[in-house]
């Protein structure tokens, strides 16, 4: 097995949306679904840009924006399919696909350049059998919106350089895409705005083509461009690859959800985070959620801790949305954001889920009630600090973050006149099918943690716990107490939603993901072995992991109290989210699906966390190993307060080498 390729053989078109997600490319500042080339908006072809959004005209809500696809290539009578692969090459972030017609080969490669990061590079290569084949390759003008139209005035100019130029509807946002490539073409051909050229091929031809979105036409060559693009990705693997030794399978799916990491992570850009869909489209409103401080964060904290302090940097800036939000709700202080976009501005609404019987909006509670989101700022911003020893990021605006974050927390909290501790009613935990709970276990523990890192003192509300079970909010443990497979026979929909007070989770003990098992992982020094063993057991069989974040917190649960066995296929699962395909697409009748960020950022928590055991002991780090049965040896580099380490584990030893 070659852990370094994806292959997928034979053409199957209903597989266009799966593919479009497994086999991405990107390099930050634009994600492009792994979509064949002669595809159109119907395949959900994007090339979607990081951190520019739009609000259409009468739209309610604001989404990331899509650039025109100047990647469009198709063959005219080429006769059928005979045979079709479909490849990603992780390790260098390349694309290509292979399909022979029964009148000719075509072969088509493309990467976003690491290095340039407004640049695409495509080859195409036709090798006609026994007839001319002609060739139509161009800029496609009809972009694929969820929530669109957001290019206005579009116009196309064709010649040496194609280009489809537009405007945003609300800010008036400069896009445009150009083309150049190395061979004169036949013809041109225009259709609306779309643009392309037109080559009668008799021979085999090899055309290159350079690809530039909101930047001037580059005029090279596919090879001149691989060079930078592929050095800069082995300076990225050099400093983060985990080498598994023993099972080829794991290394594979590691490599894969690190690939992904890379692909989205905001190098270019200022202010821009890291979307829960990554640069895989628009859904999800290309909203940055808790899913990057908690689970993207460790990652890049080790690996690349520039780029960690931009995430934080880009909460940092966006306080004045969390300063609106609070305020908005009559609170003091900083609210962040639940889904947060350009500026720190919240994209949430109240009606985040149309019910599949009525067709009406439901109201959900995740903009208003899932208040962890600000303590989740905090907890990143600390954890940070201690690994990278960066006491600066403090007095740059850590400091105002967390203090204004703890006057949030002071200012929603309640407390019963003969009692000094706070509690925190009405609210939503990480687990979204029990909304308006009281004293959420983990919200309760974000808000202490909040105030205790602000240096206020004050004490909140403890969960209550019966036999080592911590009881996830007040009451639950007086919910009905049913198999998962029982409530999933009370669905009368496919696509039902299972939360809200009508859903069929909402009155029972079955929960969306990972919510006390969070609480446990990042907080490990509050609780033993033995109590992550119970609250797994408890739990676990009582969690759907109908989010993709959940699988990770269990991987690592499991990993505490030295069952690797179990942590292994929830490792797998995370790990190979977007690879397998076929998650939870439909939220009612929202389409949810895209790449999962968060799942490839937990994979490489179990893997450095769970199975490596990597946890700060005091202000120096340390390795608890607990490696499953196929894996031999692990290691890995990372960067500790500005040094860089290694981890190597085996069976038999284990060490930190500096
Ligand atoms: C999960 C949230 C998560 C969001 C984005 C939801 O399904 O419940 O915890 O932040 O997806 O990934």
């Amino acid at each position: 097995m070659n852990p370094w390729q994806i292959v997928r053989e034979g053409y199957n078109p209903a597989e266009a949306a799966d593919n479009g997600n497994r086999f991405l490319i990107g390099n930050g500042f634009m994600g492009i679904r792994g979509t064949l080339e002669e595809y159109r908006l119907e395949n959900q072809v994007a090339i979607n840009l990081a951190g520019v959004y739009d609000r259409a005209k009468n739209q309610t809500w604001r989404e990331p924006v899509n650039a025109p696809n100047g990647l469009y290539a198709s063959l005219e009578n080429v006769g059928n399919i005979i045979s079709h692969t479909q490849a990603l090459d992780i390790r260098y972030g390349i694309h290509t696909r292979e399909t022979m017609y029964t009148h000719a080969f075509l072969k088509i490669s493309r990467f976003a350049s690491m290095a340039e990061p407004n640049v695409i590079y495509q080859q195409i290569i036709v090798e006609p059998k026994n007839s001319p084949i002609t060739l139509v390759c161009g800029i496609d003008a009809d972009v694929w919106d969820i929530n669109g139209p957001h290019l206005m005035d579009m116009h196309s100019e064709g010649g040496e350089v194609l280009k489809v130029s537009a405007t945003t509807y609300e800010q008036n946002i400069p896009i445009s895409t150009s083309e150049t490539c190395n061979k004169p073409h036949d013809e041109l051909r225009t259709m609306g705005h779309s643009i392309y050229r037109v080559f009668h091929i008799k021979e085999p031809f090899v055309l290159d083509r350079v690809i530039t979105i909101n930047a001037a036409p580059v005029f090279s060559t596919y090879e001149s461009g691989l060079k930078p693009h592929k050095n800069t990705w082995e300076t990225l693997w050099k400093n983060s690859q985990v080498k598994i030794i023993g099972d080829e399978n794991a290394q594979l799916s590691l490599n894969y959800s690190m690939y992904h990491l890379h692909c989205i992570a905001p190098r270019h850009g200022d202010n821009v985070s890291i979307a829960a869909r990554g640069l895989s489209g628009q859904v999800y409103k290309g909203a940055v959620f808790w899913d990057t401080e908690i689970f993207l964060m460790p990652f890049f904290t080790l690996t690349e801790p520039a780029l960690a302090r931009k995430l934080i940097h880009y909460r940092i800036h966006g306080l004045a949305g969390a300063y609106a939000k609070a305020k908005e709700y009559g609170f003091d202080g900083a609210f962040f954001p639940w889904e947060s976009q350009d500026g720190g501005t919240e994209g949430c609404t109240d009606f985040n889920i149309v019910d599949v019987f009525t067709n009406r909006p439901v109201r959900t509670f995740f903009r208003d009630k899932q208040i962890h989101i600000s303590g989740d700022m905090v907890y990143a911003l600390c954890q940070y600090m201690d690994w990278t020893g960066d006491e600066k990021l403090w007095q740059d605006g850590g400091r105002t973050l967390t203090e204004a974050c703890a006057k949030f927390y002071l200012s929603r909290a309640y407390q019963r006149v003969h009692r000094d501790t706070l509690e925190f009613t009405d609210v939503v935990g990480p687990d979204e099918y029990h909304e308006r709970v009281d004293n959420n276990a983990f919200t309760n523990r974000m808000a202490a943690y909040t105030l205790e890192k602000a240096g206020m003192k004050h004490t909140v509300r403890k969960p209550r716990i019966n036999n080592g079970i911590i009881e996830q909010f007040d009451g639950y443990f007086a919910l009905e107490d049913i198999s998962l497979d029982i409530v999933r026979s009370r669905l009368k929909h496919p696509k039902e939603y299972w939360g809200t007070q009508s859903g069929v989770a909402f009155a029972t003990q079955i929960i969306k993901q990972a919510d006390v098992m969070a609480l446990v992982n990042l907080f490990p020094s509050e609780f033993s072995d033995e109590d992550v063993k119970k609250n797994w057991l408890y739990y676990e069989p009582r969690t759907e992991h109908g989010s993709s974040l959940s699988a990770c917190m269990y991987a690592l649960g499991a990993c505490r109290f030295g069952r690797a066995d179990l942590a292994y296929p929830f490792f797998l699962k995370s790990a190979r989210a977007d690879l397998d395909g076929g998650g939870k697409s439909w939220a009612g009748n929202v389409y949810i699906g895209g790449t999962h960020p968060a799942a490839a950022g937990g994979a490489y928590m179990i893997a450095t966390q769970g199975f490596g055991g990597l946890r700060l002991n005091g202000n120096q780090p340390q390795l608890n190993p607990c490696l499953p049965e196929s894996i031999t040896a692990l290691t890995f580099p990372f960067m500790f307060q500005g040094k860089p380490m290694e981890a190597h584990i085996t069976r038999e030893k284990h060490s930190i080498i500096s």
